[in-house]
């Protein structure tokens, strides 16, 4: 027999947002705005128990769905944040990152023909793992409505074959919070149909307004909620690769199965940082909140002013503006600004195709390079508008 690979798997593509992170090494003057994850380090309390835990052994596998005292911290701790409570006994399960929550629990609900709604733009981590089941993501379009998701457009798009709704918020890559209102909405309708719902809230401590609302404060819907989370943004841990999974112990129970053939377990030593940083760093999201709230703050001015459509977002640290105006593909505005500009962004069409006719800007980067980057970008959209207004815009992007 020829070899061949699962078709599946070689239809599967890489992150959008590598193939414009590949190309910095020909920039090295770039300002690069690419960046999903914080630019603060590890805070220094968290890395000294991980170097304790290595220095006093504990570098073995733990138990499949980890530390028992981890999985107490992370219980705690969002009965703390959030007043929702699960067992760490058997609700919790510690993985490899959110990623690998999401894969594990993609993998134990969806079958081949399923169909799952995704309110889109959104993270492409989704769709790569769906279609590795033989599922379908359908893209529940929030452009027209501020990137919310409509809890009306929701109902609408539940068919037979609809297995699961995933959420993210704050969402990646615009920024937005699902007001409390459009929550109450959007789980009225969850409550009607029996469908599982997946929800991804890496973000909820990178909430600048008000408190976050999770899906796990609404016990109508806690026997069907896969809740992702972990603390690769909340405390700058992303190559620890440290997340978490919390279910209904009669669905936790199969995910573990996924998680355990794939990982074993996570990391140790990161499990141990992982505790310090749920029971004795509360306070670290709120002070990154601060710079980010302000960098937020100073590139939606600069946007504003240069006239580029952008909405405030509410959370994490990206900004999601409108490039329609420059009759280009996102992905050949983001390459035509960093070969003449020298700033690096991703096109919106790397969130699926609902992003395209936007860029996404981290401002997970310092004061000085949102500066400077803002003001490259403000000196090429001049000279663009100079020169090149005269280009009819492609009305099929619009
Ligand atoms: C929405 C969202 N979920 C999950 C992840 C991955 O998180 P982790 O690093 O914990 O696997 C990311 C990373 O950018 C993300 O933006």
């Amino acid at each position: 027999m020829a070899l061949s690979l699962n078709s599946r798997m070689q239809a599967a593509e890489l992150s959008g947002i590598r193939k414009i992170s590949n190309l910095l090494d020909h920039y090295p003057n770039a300002i690069n705005l690419t960046v999903g994850q914080p630019d603060f380090p590890t805070p220094t309390k968290i890395k000294e128990a991980a170097i304790h835990a290595i220095h006093s052994n504990h570098t073995s596998y733990t138990t499949n769905a980890g530390l028992l005292e981890l999985r107490q911290a992370a219980s705690d701790f969002f009965a703390n944040q959030y007043g929702f409570t699960y067992n760490p006994q058997t609700e919790i399960i510690v993985t490899a990152g959110a990623s690998g929550a999401m894969d594990a629990t993609f993998r134990t609900i969806l079958e081949e023909g399923d169909e799952i709604i995704i309110p889109s733009p959104i993270y492409t981590g989704y769709d790569a793992l769906i279609k590795l089941t033989g599922a379908t993501a359908i893209h529940l379009d929030t452009t027209k409505t501020n990137f919310i998701p409509d809890p009306q457009k929701l109902e609408a798009l539940i068919t037979p074959k609809t297995k699961a709704v995933v959420f993210n918020n704050p969402s990646n890559p615009t920024g937005a919070v699902i007001p409390n209102e459009t929550m109450d909405g959007l789980v009225k309708v969850l409550t009607k149909h029996e469908l599982f719902i997946i929800s991804d809230e890496i973000y909820s401590e990178n909430t600048f307004e008000g408190t976050h609302r999770s899906f796990a404060q609404y016990p109508e819907i806690r026997d069907k909620l896969f809740l992702i989370h972990g603390l690769s943004k909340s405390h700058a841990m992303t190559g620890w690769r440290l997340g978490f999974l919390f279910a209904a112990e009669k669905w936790a129970k199969h995910v573990l199965k996924a998680h355990a053939h794939n990982t074993l377990c996570a990391n140790q030593p990161a499990q141990h940082a992982a505790i310090c940083a749920l029971n004795d760093c509360t306070e670290i999201p709120k002070e990154m909140n601060e710079q980010y709230i302000r960098r937020r703050n100073l590139v939606y001015h600069r946007l504003t002013e240069m006239g580029l459509p952008t909405i405030k977002p509410g959370g994490a640290f990206y900004m999601f503006p409108s490039i329609l105006e420059f009759n280009m593909t996102s992905e050949q505005f983001v390459l035509t600004v960093l070969q003449e500009a020298d700033v690096a962004f991703v096109p919106g069409s790397a969130f699926t195709p609902l992003g395209e006719g936007y860029i996404r800007i981290s401002y997970a980067a310092s004061d000085d390079q949102l500066e400077i980057a803002m003001n490259r970008l403000e000196k090429w959209i001049k000279n663009w508008r100079e020169n090149e207004r005269h280009i009819v815009p492609d009305s099929s992007l619009i």
